[in-house]
């Protein structure tokens, strides 16, 4: 096997920088010293930390007083043992990251601490790896173990591992980084430090801050040789990475006998074990002009190296390119050339072995989510370590998916019965590979987020035995309508909940069921309107999809490059003044405040900046803002974040391009809208409303249902808008703008105001003054016979001359059906009934309006029958 040298051309002087004290890429860790105490060692001048924020678990202690001596380290004096678990870990966090080379040292000094006067055995592991077995036989010495070694993640686990016999401890952790050229040969594995000798010194150990990386040099002498040095400084030239420092290079050993060659045997730990053999060479003694220095360099009787002549004053150093196995014996001779005068030197030498650490850890997000989960709900049972790796110690609940060329990943959580509290936090969402997720039977509050419906890979998810309020998500519902996941929630089937909790009867396929019985003696009919549904469905998905995707990017797009922030849903003042271009482009006015256009990334959204008048506190303001994120349905308008900072509170919507349903009706530059369109219209109005109160724990009541609240998009889909927000921010002892909050004259129910409280029955009622003036193209409230009438007073005169036709609006000129008119009319007047128990739910308004739309069909049937077999075809 071959070395190679790196001989140093280029001799600086004056490089020689005064004592350093940089420790920035140093993490010294003393164990078992007091919880966040720290101090500085008076010999090496390095700082330490106390231990306790790197570990879950462990005893502090501190080695007898008898086996204190001044020859060992301040830091081996104390230590932490573990008797709890099998398995305990460290987690280092270098500044500097993965990708790094770093040098992790590990101190072990017995003391007789437990006054046992027995020493312990224990593994080490370095990530999942093992490491080796720490064995002692002595209690007054102590062990260090040291390795370099390349970080594929930012933190670092160190275990120590229980195998019966005796408590594992340890005394001290050192990490240092090394500069980026050096020991590039972890390209092949980590390096395990066999040895580090500095030869011919009369010196005690050299470590930091003589060696800016504490590597620690142990004075070695050899029984058949010498020792050279010098008092001069000897540099390290620009070209030599290793940089061992001037203390170590300044001394050498040569063999007594000048014409014997210089030998070093070993014997590996194991026989396979592969060596990588670094020897740093410098010339100490000023050589005449007829004397030479010139050797060759052979492992086991192979010529490795040579001729070689040190340079002097500069260190070269000539190492293996490549491991080398020599079973079972090493045997390195440096003979002198017979060229040469002077027999050969050696002035360092570093002895490595090849540690191929093979087990794949736990893919770094993985680590990352499941230690925020860690953190966030302070699980305290063992999860320390890799949470799969190695997989005899998986971390309990966790299960993994293991594959011999990618990172281990997380497949499995089972966190049932573990006493967690809180909301489900978001950094589930980034188990993006889970499958099964458990966390019945814990006191979880909140609402059931979102982010469920987006992990892809979830099949099984329970959420039973929890306080959990609000809907599930309908995406979440929809996975699991179509079998791609199970959920269980409280007490009920997946199906049941369906019915129960989110009742959608515009989509979801109860809806059959449900309309069943009304339209039975129209069973052909009702196909067809499952059909004409499906046709509506299925566009209205795509452009939900499509918005929410972008969305998505957009959060993307502001979130950390490693896409692990938690996503972004409340924005500064100052994003909302860039997202509004400074609020330049007013669309709207409410009676919360100004509505400004806006974009997020190339989302176009809707900002509601609310009034000064209509603050309150950030936490109220907060925590309805998340509730009301939490809400999803088709016919609503999404909330896509909030600003709340301090007097600047928010909303940010999604932007609905097609104006409210107010100016389609009354402004007459805009085509009319179809009959057709307005019972659709009425239809999405309904759903979302009855989503509102029945598919909401707590039913959220919405207040202010009017034609202006409700948004039309491109394809004249309806979403109803400013839901909720009265929630948001009560109004309660602000009588001054109790008429602008509770809703709007003409629309708000008589009911109010005898008993001033708002219930579902209330929207009952205000939208059936929406159905009317969706029939009639009449405002709520307009002048009749001289006197300002509500609109339904103005009906009721009409049908009282039993005249439902004179009631349509007049703009569509005669183009409706006029039996789903009468239906329309009826319904609309059964929810303005003065008395709120006699007005239907909206679940029967829902199901009022369908057989309207199937009443229309029925007249449209023959038109139709083409598209809806065509439908059917593509659906299948
Ligand atoms: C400790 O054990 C090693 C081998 O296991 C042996 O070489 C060494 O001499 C022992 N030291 C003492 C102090 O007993
Ligand atoms: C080298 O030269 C010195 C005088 O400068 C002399 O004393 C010595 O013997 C010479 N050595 C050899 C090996 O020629
Ligand atoms: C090195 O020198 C010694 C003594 O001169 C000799 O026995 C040995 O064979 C030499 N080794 C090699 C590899 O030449
Ligand atoms: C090195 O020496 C061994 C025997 O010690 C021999 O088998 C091997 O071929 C030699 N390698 C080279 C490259 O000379
Ligand atoms: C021996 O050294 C001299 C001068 O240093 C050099 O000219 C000569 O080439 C060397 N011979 C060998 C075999 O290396
Ligand atoms: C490992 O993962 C790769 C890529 O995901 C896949 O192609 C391969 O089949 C997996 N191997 C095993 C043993 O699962
Ligand atoms: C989760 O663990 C509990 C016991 O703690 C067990 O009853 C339940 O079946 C487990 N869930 C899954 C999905 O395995
Ligand atoms: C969890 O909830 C149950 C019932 O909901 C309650 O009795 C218990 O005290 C709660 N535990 C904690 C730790 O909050
Ligand atoms: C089930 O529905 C979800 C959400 O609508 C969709 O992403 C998924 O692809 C569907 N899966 C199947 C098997 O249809």
């Amino acid at each position: 096997m071959n070395f190679q040298s790196l001989v140093t051309i280029l001799v600086l002087l004056g490089v020689f920088v005064d004592a350093q004290n940089d420790q920035s890429g140093f993490i010294s860790i003393d164990c078992g010293i007091a919880k966040g105490s720290t101090y500085t060692d008076q010999v090496t001048g390095i700082n330490y930390i106390s231990d306790a924020e790197f570990r879950d678990t462990g005893e502090i202690h501190s080695i007898m007083p008898a086996y204190n001596s001044l020859d060992i380290y301040k830091h081996a004096t104390t230590l932490t043992s573990f008797p709890q678990n099998t398995r305990n870990c460290y987690t280092l966090k270098p500044t500097q990251g993965k990708g790094n080379r770093y040098l992790i040292r590990t101190s072990f000094m017995y003391g007789n601490y437990d006054l046992k006067g027995q020493l312990p055995e224990f593994d080490v592991y370095l990530g999942p790896d093992y490491w080796d077995t720490m064995k002692f036989n002595s209690s007054s010495q102590p062990k260090t173990m040291e390795i370099i070694h390349v970080s594929s993640t930012d933190y670092i686990h160190l275990c120590l591992v229980n195998i019966g016999r005796g408590t594992p401890f340890i005394s001290a952790i050192e990490l240092r980084l090394v500069a980026g050229d050096m020991y590039k040969e972890t390209d092949f594995g980590s390096l395990y430090l066999y040895a580090r000798a500095n030869f011919g010194t009369t010196l005690g150990t050299v470590r930091y801050n003589d060696d800016k990386y504490d590597r620690v040099w142990s004075p070695i002498n050899l029984f058949d040789s010498t020792f050279l040095y010098t008092r001069e400084q000897v540099s390290v030239g620009l070209s030599n990475v290793f940089d061992p420092p001037s203390e170590v290079m300044s001394s050498a050993a040569t063999p007594r006998n000048p014409n014997d060659p210089f030998k070093i045997e070993w014997d590996p730990f194991n026989t396979n074990d592969k060596f990588f053999i670094y020897m740093h060479f410098a010339e100490v003694e000023l050589l005449k002009r007829n004397q030479t220095r010139e050797f060759n360099i052979y492992l086991n009787g192979n010529l490795s190296y040579g001729p070689f002549s040190p340079i002097y004053l500069n260190t070269a150093s000539i190492y293996s390119t490549a491991p080398e196995t020599i079973a079972p014996r090493y045997t390195l001779t440096i003979n002198k050339t017979k060229n040469s005068t002077l027999p050969p030197i050696i002035n360092a030498l570093e002895l490595y072995v090849l540690k191929q650490l093979t087990q794949r850890q736990t893919d770094h997000h993985d680590v990352v989510a499941i230690g925020s989960i860690k953190s966030y709900y302070r699980i305290t049972r063992n999860w320390q370590g890799d949470p799969c790796a190695p997989q005899e110690f998986v971390w309990d609940g966790v299960r993994c998916s293991y594959n011999d060329t990618e990172m281990s990943r997380i497949t499995f959580l089972n966190l049932s019965t573990s006493g967690i509290k809180g909301k489900i936090d978001h950094g589930f969402s980034y188990l993006t590979m889970i499958e099964t997720l458990d966390l019945s039977n814990n006191n979880l509050t909140g609402t059931v987020p979102d982010f469920l419906s987006g992990m892809k890979f979830l099949k099984v998810l329970n959420l039973r035995g929890n306080n959990f309020i609000g809907p599930i998500p309908e995406e979440l519902l929809a996975k699991s309508n179509n079998g791609s996941l199970s959920i269980s929630f409280d007490g009920q089937s997946t199906d049941e909940e369906a019915s129960s909790c989110v009742m959608n009867r515009c989509k979801n396929k109860k809806d059959k069921k449900f309309i069943v019985p009304v339209i039975a003696t129209v069973a052909s009919l009702f196909v067809i309107l499952a059909a004409i549904t499906t046709i509506w469905i299925i566009n209205k998905q795509k452009a939900h999809g499509s918005i929410r995707q972008s969305n998505l990017h957009t959060n993307k797009s502001k979130t950390s490059s490693d896409g692990l922030e938690i996503k972004r849903q409340k924005f500064t003042y100052s994003e909302v003044q860039s997202i509004t271009d400074n609020f330049k482009v007013v669309i709207g006015k409410g009676g919360f405040g100004e509505v400004y256009h806006g974009y997020i990334g190339d989302v176009q959204v809707a900002v509601k900046m609310l009034s000064a008048s209509f603050q309150q506190g950030d936490k109220e303001f907060q925590a309805e803002a998340n509730l009301l994120m939490s809400v999803h349905h088709k016919n609503l308008t999404t909330l896509v974040g909030y600003c709340n900072e301090g007097n600047h509170k928010g909303i940010i919507y999604d932007y609905i391009a097609n104006g409210n349903l107010e100016n389609h009706i009354f402004d007459t530059s805009l085509s009319v809208l179809n009959w057709e369109k307005r019972l659709r219209i009425a239809c999405d109005v309904a759903c979302g409303l009855e989503y509102l109160h029945h598919g909401c724990t707590p039913p959220i009541v919405h207040r202010d249902v009017k034609c202006t609240n409700i948004l039309l998009n491109e394809k004249f889909h309806a979403k109803l808008a400013d839901f909720g927000l009265s929630r948001a921010f009560p109004t309660e002892g602000a009588t001054h703008i109790s008429t602008l909050v509770a809703g709007t004259p003409g629309y708000l129910d008589p009911e109010y105001q005898s008993s001033y409280r708002l219930t579902e029955k209330s929207d009952v009622y205000s939208f059936g003054v929406v159905l009317l003036v969706i029939i009639t193209g009449r405002p709520a409230i307009a002048r009749y016979d001289n006197d300002n009438k509500h609109i339904s007073r103005w009906v009721n005169l009409k049908l009282s001359d039993g005249n439902v036709k004179s009631l349509v609006d007049p703009r569509l000129q005669g183009e409706f059906d006029i039996n789903s008119a009468g239906k329309a009319v009826e319904l609309a007047m059964t929810c303005v009934d003065d008395m709120p128990n006699r007005r239907p739910t909206m679940k029967e308004v829902v199901m009022g309006l369908s057989d309207c739309l199937v009443t229309l069909q029925d007249a449209k049937t023959e038109i139709l029958t083409g598209i809806v077999s065509l439908t059917l075809e593509n659906a299948t």
